[in-house]
């Protein structure tokens, strides 16, 4: 059912890294428009005045999830082993996206793709197409398909990969003008996003032209950044009087406010000051992190350092695209116990405000977009949820529930199709 509505039922909504409001008996307004236009309790409202439809739910209401680091073309990609990043790239990832210049394949696999965020519950994603134009062209109209609201771009690389994947830097920039045009000025759903690979895969003059297209555009910026430490070697022989990773990005102008760097786990003070006076934010992918062996992320540093963060799958070095599984790994990875809020918030209030999107989406809040799903948790809920609190919910939810739990899914206030 597509907006209007209201929605009666246990709702839960992040606030903040410790913080989320629990409303056992939730009533939620969405207007028209699709915004949520009340929050609070069932009885705040008096459903028998109100013209709107109303659903009444058991099951947990929640905001969308936000995944902050995605490929879409590396979603058959899942779990081939590696040695390290750089061997993994050459071996199976690099191969999956030459073949995307095949426009059937790229269309099969972005449908597929983005049905699958759906139905794992993430309503927003900020996502990495391959460097083609024309399969750029076709995930964004697979994504208005299925109305989800994202952010991507067309992989930038002029170099040290295979020269199908490889365009020039005025050729790039012509195409990201014209995927501009189409999509980003013209859906308000959709968004494009300058897109470097890395700094071992693109010169200096292209990483600039990056950071003036994004500049020039207001756009955002996704990258990886001291992912693994044969990256970052083969970055130090490239650009040998850089300085640091972060450094480099920072002098070529890629660092600003609307930056989300990938991984970023191997790291020191200087790197983390510089990403906090530059005003960056953080993708962290546990999932990946893990499959690729390519460490553990310094999880409390970014936090004294008041970076933003998002929780990202990165698929395909990420196994899944179940923010779920992925707010599990985040606290698996840290090897010791995590409070359940944290990663909850990362997947969405967290993600929203590292995309600069915390206004529009990422909580259950009036006046945010109805980006809502509904999760059952059986564990909790159906013994009834009276004296049940907002950790214990939280708790069930990041550590138990299973992933193919997800039961409705909007964005905008539109209901979307699960498969
Ligand atoms: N670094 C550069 N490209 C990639 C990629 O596709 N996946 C991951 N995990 N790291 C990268
Ligand atoms: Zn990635």
């Amino acid at each position: 059912m597509d907006a209007p509505f209201i929605l009666l039922g246990p709702l839960l909504s992040p606030s903040g890294m410790d913080a989320a409001d629990w409303l056992p008996d939730g009533a939620l307004v969405v207007d028209e428009a699709g915004r949520i236009v009340h929050v609070g309790h069932a009885a705040s409202i008096a459903t028998t005045m109100s013209p709107y439809p109303v659903i009444r739910t058991n099951d947990l209401i929640l905001p969308g999830f936000i995944d902050t680091h995605v490929h879409a073309p590396q979603l058959d990609c899942r779990g081939r082993h590696g040695a390290d990043l750089l061997q993994w790239l050459d071996s199976y990832i690099y191969p999956a996206e030459q073949r995307f210049s095949d426009e059937i394949l790229a269309a099969d696999v972005s449908r597929r793709f983005f049905a699958s965020l759906v139905s794992a519950g993430t309503t927003t994603a900020l996502v990495f197409a391959t460097s083609h134009e024309h399969a750029t062209h076709i995930a964004f109209a697979e994504a208005e398909k299925c109305g989800m609201r994202i952010i991507m771009g067309s992989m930038l690389m002029d170099r040290n990969a295979p020269a199908e994947l490889c365009v020039d830097r005025c050729s790039a920039e012509a195409a990201m003008g014209r995927l501009i045009e189409r999509w980003h000025l013209a859906t308000p759903l959709l968004r494009f996003a300058v897109s470097p690979r890395f700094a071992p895969a693109c010169t200096l003059e292209m990483l600039r032209m990056a950071a003036d297209t994004a500049r020039r555009h207001d756009l955002h910026i996704q990258t990886h950044c001291n992912e693994a430490l044969s990256e970052i070697s083969l970055m130090q022989q490239l650009f040998p009087h850089s300085g640091s990773y972060t450094q480099l990005y920072h002098s070529a102008g890629l660092l600003g406010t609307k930056t989300i760097l990938g991984h970023n786990i191997h790291t020191d003070q200087a790197q983390l000051r510089l990403l906090t006076e530059s005003g960056a934010a953080v993708a962290h992918c546990p999932d990946s992190n893990l499959f690729l062996g390519s460490g553990r992320f310094p999880l409390d540093e970014h936090l004294q350092a008041g970076l933003r963060i998002g929780l990202g799958s990165d698929v395909g070095a990420g196994t899944t695209v179940h923010m779920l599984s992925i707010m599990r790994s985040m606290a698996h990875a840290q090897g010791k116990s995590l409070h359940p809020l944290l990663p909850l918030y990362c997947a969405t209030l967290g993600g929203a405000t590292a995309l600069g999107l915390e206004h529009e989406t990422g909580s259950l809040t009036a006046g945010k977009s109805a980006d809502i799903i509904i999760m059952h948790i059986d564990n909790l809920l159906c013994h009834g949820s009276g004296d049940v609190g907002v950790v214990d919910v939280a708790s069930a939810l990041v550590y138990t529930t299973p992933e193919e739990r997800v039961r409705r899914v909007w964005v905008a206030g539109k209901e979307l199709t699960i498969r």
